[in-house]
């Protein structure tokens, strides 16, 4: 394809989705964003534009991996932990994770590369496998991923946590102290209940990667941060399986897998200098990824009637399902 065509080709693309927005159902989440439906889910147009330009333009190679979970699930633990199985074997000195923050090397495709256009300059992802994550349901992934079967790694969380974390997290960029900010928590759990939240609904996200990880187990691993959090030696050497990475007899006995969970621990990556002060290529300073890390957190945060009201919720959406909230 000649130059003329290719830029004529995203011509068509950028027309396609500047008709193809307004078109979708909208609605006003709890900071008055507008959000539009797409593929049962929920996204501002900027994000939905990078989505589009993903599926249309990205092409899949079969070793790619990717790391994939709704907002503040365990995203950064679980893209360090991707990071350091697979450099294990390089480095014994300047490590990646200790010049870079993880979601700088495991970039998201639909909030940094696509997000202009649906051809990026990739050169950089030359060596194999090559690394990348989104925040997409699994439907929508698999739009992008066509027949292509690349690994994906899924992390989940208990959605009260998620919620409070993300309010934290929001509270953080804003740079506005928490304990003034109890109403945007309040609005935020409206819109989580409704289902009308930025990636939402969380349990549409949920189940889409479950009923994948059912259907092909051997590419789509799904992980719960709970248990990484209570049994993170077996989890990890399930990770490593699952990467095609498997740690060696000789690796487990000289504490392999304990001196990465050390790597990855969440006190260790928040005291790295470039975790101190760095910012991510979106402007979130990466700080903000780190906090307390605890299960069961939002105990301290939501009050009983609000619990009951989003338990009732999930077990209704999870009805039928497998799945331990
Ligand atoms: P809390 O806000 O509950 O502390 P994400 O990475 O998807 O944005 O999720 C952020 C949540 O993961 C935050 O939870 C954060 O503290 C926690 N987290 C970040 N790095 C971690 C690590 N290395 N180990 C465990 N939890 C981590």
């Amino acid at each position: 394809m000649d130059v003329n065509e290719i830029s004529k080709n995203l011509e068509r693309d950028e027309q396609e989705t500047i008709s193809l927005i307004p078109s979708l159902p909208s609605d006003i989440d709890f900071n008055g964003t507008k959000l539009f439906k797409y593929q049962s889910c929920w996204y501002d147009s900027k994000t939905l534009q990078g989505i589009l330009n993903f599926q249309r333009g990205f092409k899949p190679q079969e070793t790619d991996i990717i790391v994939a979970s709704f907002p503040k699930s365990g995203t950064t633990w679980l893209k360090a932990l991707t990071v350091a199985l697979l450099e294990r074997s390089k480095h014994s000195s300047n490590h990646p994770l200790l010049s870079d923050n993880p979601h700088g090397l495991v970039p998201v495709l639909e909030l940094r590369l696509y997000t202009e256009t649906s051809k990026p300059d990739l050169t950089s992802f030359s060596s194999t496998p090559r690394l990348f994550s989104t925040h997409v349901p699994f439907d929508t992934l698999q739009g992008a991923l066509k027949t292509t079967p690349c690994k994906v790694v899924y992390v989940w969380r208990n959605v009260k946590d998620a919620l409070v974390s993300l309010w934290y997290f929001e509270c953080a960029n804003l740079k506005i102290k928490i304990d003034e900010e109890r109403s945007l928590l309040e609005s935020m759990f409206e819109s989580f209940c409704r289902g009308v939240s930025y990636y939402g609904p969380f349990w549409e996200h949920v189940l889409s990667y479950w009923r994948g990880s059912l259907e092909d187990s051997k590419n789509v691993l799904f992980l719960r941060y709970e248990e990484l959090k209570i049994e993170p030696s077996a989890q990890v050497k399930k990770l490593a399986e699952f990467l095609g990475v498997p740690f060696s007899v000789e690796e487990e006995e000289s504490g392999c897998v304990e001196e990465i969970l050390e790597l990855c621990s969440l006190d260790n990556l928040k005291n790295l200098e470039v975790n101190k002060i760095g910012k991510t290529a979106r402007g979130v300073e990466h700080k903000n990824f780190f906090r307390k890390g605890e299960v069961g957190d939002s105990k301290n945060y939501l009050t009983p009637e609000m619990e009951r009201r989003i338990d009732m919720i999930i077990e209704e959406r999870f009805r039928g399902a497998d799945l331990k909230f």
